[in-house]
């Protein structure tokens, strides 16, 4: 089976209402970076941390997954799918998606803080302040905070380095390591990004720029790619 890998960041959950990060209007616009995820806001402001992660977990359970995620989902009948998401929202695992490999973290999670092995799902949306690990520090969101490393990084190279097809959805590529990705790619794989604001991408060869919505780009595509085995 063809190997497709799909990158796919904060435009890819856009239609299913939740906030992009650099759009206009979007998160970071609203909200300071250092201010609400970085590890030094954590340290010296962490209710307001807390409460901005409560209020994204709280959306995300009134958001369903779009027509992209289920396209990307659908691919899997024919091809051997694996998603790389910056997202930390689930919704590629609820329409389906087998293999997710999440770069920033997982919104429904949280873990301790002073042993990172300690990771639990959230029940619910709320995380408080006073709620322990069984080591009885306090838990916090399991998102990767700028600063922090990205610990998924090494699989999600060598998975870029394996694709016959590759995927890029709905990112603006600015944050690394992840916007660097695509340079693992080998020449001769066919690339795809889709994205309305999408451009071509220095130094990345065989890249064809769908300049559309994730809600009808990927199932197009989607349907070429059945189509064509
Ligand atoms: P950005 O907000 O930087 O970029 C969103 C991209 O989605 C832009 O290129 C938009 O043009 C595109 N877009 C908007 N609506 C779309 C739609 N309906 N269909 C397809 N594309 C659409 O988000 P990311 O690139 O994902 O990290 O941001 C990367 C990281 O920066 C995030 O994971 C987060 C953030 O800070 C952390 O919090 C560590």
């Amino acid at each position: 089976m063809k190997k497709i890998v799909v990158l796919t960041g904060a435009g890819v959950s856009a239609e299913s209402g939740i906030k992009t990060f650099r759009d206009s209007g979007g998160l970071w616009e609203e909200h300071n970076i250092e201010d609400v995820a970085t590890y030094d806001a954590w340290l010296h402001n962490q209710e307001l941390v807390i409460e901005f992660y409560n209020q994204r977990r709280k959306q995300l359970y009134e958001c369903s997954p779009n027509a992209a995620h289920y396209a990307l989902a659908e691919l899997e009948k024919q091809y051997d799918v694996q998603i790389i998401t910056q997202n930390i929202d689930d919704l590629h695992e609820r329409a389906g998606s087998s293999k997710v490999l999440h770069l920033h973290g997982e919104l429904k999670k949280v873990r301790s803080t002073i042993d990172n092995s300690m990771i639990y799902e959230l029940e619910g949306w709320e995380l408080k302040s006073g709620d322990c690990c069984e080591k009885g520090s306090q838990l916090r969101p399991h998102v990767v905070w700028f600063g922090e490393k990205v610990p998924n990084i090494l699989p999600a190279v060598q998975l870029s380095s394996k694709a016959d097809i590759y995927m890029v959805i709905g990112t603006s590529l600015n944050v690394y390591p992840a916007a660097g990705l695509l340079g693992n790619v080998p020449n001769h794989v066919p690339k795809y990004l889709i994205d309305p604001n999408g451009s071509e991408v220095s130094g990345i060869k065989n890249l064809t720029v769908i300049k559309e919505k994730a809600g009808k780009g990927v199932p197009e595509l989607v349907k070429k790619l059945l189509e064509e085995k």
